[in-house]
């Protein structure tokens, strides 16, 4: 729930949070005969655990009231912006568990270095882009057998040097940067002259796994010119 919770003072719902973590908020919530949360908005998505049966009284931002029975052990879900206030219209103590699906910091964190990454490279930058690789990083670069693939901090710093050596002017322009799990994803357009003076325009994909918060390994695929 929100911060505003407790703000109606006496009578206020009690909430003990009981675990929170990069994906979960898990709050209980003890209503005596009477007490209300106060109005607030929900800022995730949650699931409602009742630990009791009760009367909840709900009243919502139209104006209008309702009323739910929370059976002991029944869960519901409902979705993020659900506002209203709660009070517990029966005579008896309530209570119940919320369990908030909260954004995934862990990947929230990744993508960031992701980012700091492309900017390391497009301030061609070699000592910034090696602080978002970890220890034992690959880097299997998108041309050149697979075999190619360069391991460890010292190889891969190398082999990015060497890469931003081969161009003047060398841009990634980032089309798409995402994170699922273990597992990211972007999608770039590289622009840049060649030491030769050959304009160089082409899209590619990076994939990236991670050893926390670090990368730990680039894979590069591009477009073949044809
Ligand atoms: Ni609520």
């Amino acid at each position: 729930m929100c911060d505003q919770h407790g703000c109606s003072g006496h009578g206020a719902a009690e909430g003990i949070t009981h675990l929170e973590d990069s994906r979960f908020k898990v709050t209980e919530w003890r209503f005596a005969p009477g007490a209300k949360t106060g109005w607030h908005v929900h800022g995730h998505d949650y699931v409602i655990v009742p630990l009791t049966d009760g009367t909840l009284g709900l009243d919502h931002p139209d104006g209008s009231r309702t009323q739910a029975q929370l059976k002991h052990g029944i869960p519901y879900s409902r979705r993020t912006g659900v506002e209203h206030d709660v009070t517990n219209d029966g005579d008896v103590p309530l209570a119940f568990l919320e369990v908030e699906v909260v954004d995934d910091l862990l990947e929230q964190k990744r993508i960031a270095m992701i980012r700091r990454l492309n900017e390391g490279f497009n301030a061609h930058d070699v000592d910034a882009i090696m602080a978002t690789m970890s220890e034992d990083c690959v880097f299997s670069p998108s041309v050149g057998a697979k075999a190619a693939a360069h391991r460890g901090q010292a190889a891969v710093k190398a082999a990015f040097a060497s890469l931003l050596a081969g161009f003047k002017d060398a841009h990634w322009h980032e089309e798409h940067v995402s994170v699922r799990g273990d597992t990211g994803l972007s999608a770039w357009r590289f622009t840049a002259t060649t030491l030769a003076g050959d304009a160089v325009d082409v899209q590619g994909t990076d994939i990236f796994a991670f050893e926390g918060e670090l990368i730990s390994l680039k894979d590069s695929y591009r477009k073949s010119a044809g």
